[in-house]
């Protein structure tokens, strides 16, 4: 109890309101998220634990950077509501860069004298957003210098995009810490637009990811764009795509008379997130060879049909998959900051904001009653 009244000089009132919020939304993610067979655990302490016992936690910025989650979100909703079409490229950057050595920002990094990064090679050349990502890192280093990754601004940027395009809300844990790789050659890693579905398969499954994650991932391009050269090898086959309904190939043709670089959106609502992605490939209208294998394969398609039919099935399973492709080979901190603190810590002693990173359940429990 000394130890809670101790808090309570350093907490104020607001905190404790935002830490109770944090705590209720982990409980709500945790039993709907059927743990026990995850790579992670939803609750109050750490997520996950690592060898060194580091790990994700829902509530991992609670302390240490409060407002953290609102930075984020209003950051990017003041973004897309001047440019909605950003939404798609902030969810395809997370996805990228968690592909790529884990999910450490490496995307983020610039090329050097001695190194070509990651988003310099070609699969990465029409990521969108990294401005927004610039401006939440800015305005939290503001408020709380050094203490929230950019994996983590990266994981709920991509998070708050979903819901601002109208698509499942869901609350992901934090701790990722960032990376210093990021090279050229690992790009190799991201999947093609020509792969079939075997090849998507098996590649999401190096990930720990199933064949219906994949699927319901690959519904992410319910949002967005394509450039013509990502799909014209759908179109410029000597016999025609017998996958490929006649009146869409005509407008993939069109589209590419434009040249390369000439956009044609994924669905007939590039803003929205819904399930028209998955009608469009039962239609025979996917954009990428890579799209429409998830219909005409006799492995994916039942998944394709499901969430044609229901969204609300397709939304349940993006955001289980979008929480498992955020934790995919996570970086944690073995050194000060990311460790859960022992209880007898002297909490309000130093520089709180970095002491007071990973505090146990039972003492926000406590807090919360002051
Ligand atoms: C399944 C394997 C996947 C392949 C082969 C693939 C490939 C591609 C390609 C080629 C583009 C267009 C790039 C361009 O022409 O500029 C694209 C766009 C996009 N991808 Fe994927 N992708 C895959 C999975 C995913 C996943 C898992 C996500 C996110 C969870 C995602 C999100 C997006 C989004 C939102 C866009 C539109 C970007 C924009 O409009 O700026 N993709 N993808």
């Amino acid at each position: 109890m000394a130890l809670a009244m101790r808090m309570g000089r350093i907490v104020s009132g607001s905190v404790v309101i935002l830490m109770a919020m944090e705590l209720m939304t982990g409980m709500i993610i945790s039993s709907r998220s059927g743990s026990s067979s995850s790579a992670y655990r939803f609750g109050f302490g750490a997520v996950d634990a690592g060898p060194g016992g580091g790990g994700l936690s829902m509530n991992y910025y609670t302390l240490s950077c409060p407002m953290a989650e609102f930075i984020v979100k209003n950051t990017v909703n003041a973004a897309l509501q001047a440019d909605p079409t950003l939404a798609a490229g902030l969810i395809r950057m997370h996805f990228h860069d968690c592909f790529i050595e884990g999910c450490d920002a490496s995307i983020l990094l610039d090329s050097t004298e001695d190194n070509t990064a990651e988003k310099d090679s070609p699969a990465n050349l029409s990521l969108r957003g990294y401005d927004v990502i610039d401006d939440a890192k800015d305005q939290l280093e503001q408020q709380c210098p050094g203490v929230v990754s950019c994996a983590d601004i990266l994981a709920m940027a991509a998070r708050d995009a979903v819901f601002f395009a109208g698509g499942p809300v869901y609350d992901i844990p934090k701790g990722r810490k960032d990376g210093k790789r990021s090279k050229i050659e690992d790009t190799i890693n991201l999947p093609s637009p020509t792969f079939n579905a075997s090849q998507l398969i098996s590649m999401f499954a190096h990930h720990g990811l199933t064949a219906q994650d994949m699927v319901a991932l690959s519904g992410a391009h319910t949002l967005g764009v394509a450039r013509c050269s990502s799909f014209k090898n759908r179109v410029t086959g000597s016999t025609p795509d017998a996958d490929l309904d006649s009146n869409f190939a005509k407008t993939l043709s069109k589209t590419c008379s434009g040249g390369d670089n000439a956009e044609q959106a994924f669905d007939a609502t590039r803003n929205d997130f819904d399930n028209l992605y998955f009608n469009a490939l039962q239609r025979k209208a996917g954009l990428l060879s890579s799209d429409q294998t998830l219909f005409s394969s006799p492995r994916t398609s039942r998944f394709v049909n499901s969430y044609a039919l229901n969204q609300a099935m397709f939304f349940f399973d993006f955001q289980q998959a979008m929480r498992k492709m955020g934790s995919l080979d996570i970086k944690f901190d073995h050194s000060s900051n990311a460790q859960p603190l022992p209880l007898e810590l002297d909490f309000y002693e130093g520089d709180a904001r970095h002491h007071l990173l990973r505090l146990p359940a039972t003492v926000f429990s406590v807090t919360t009653l002051l």
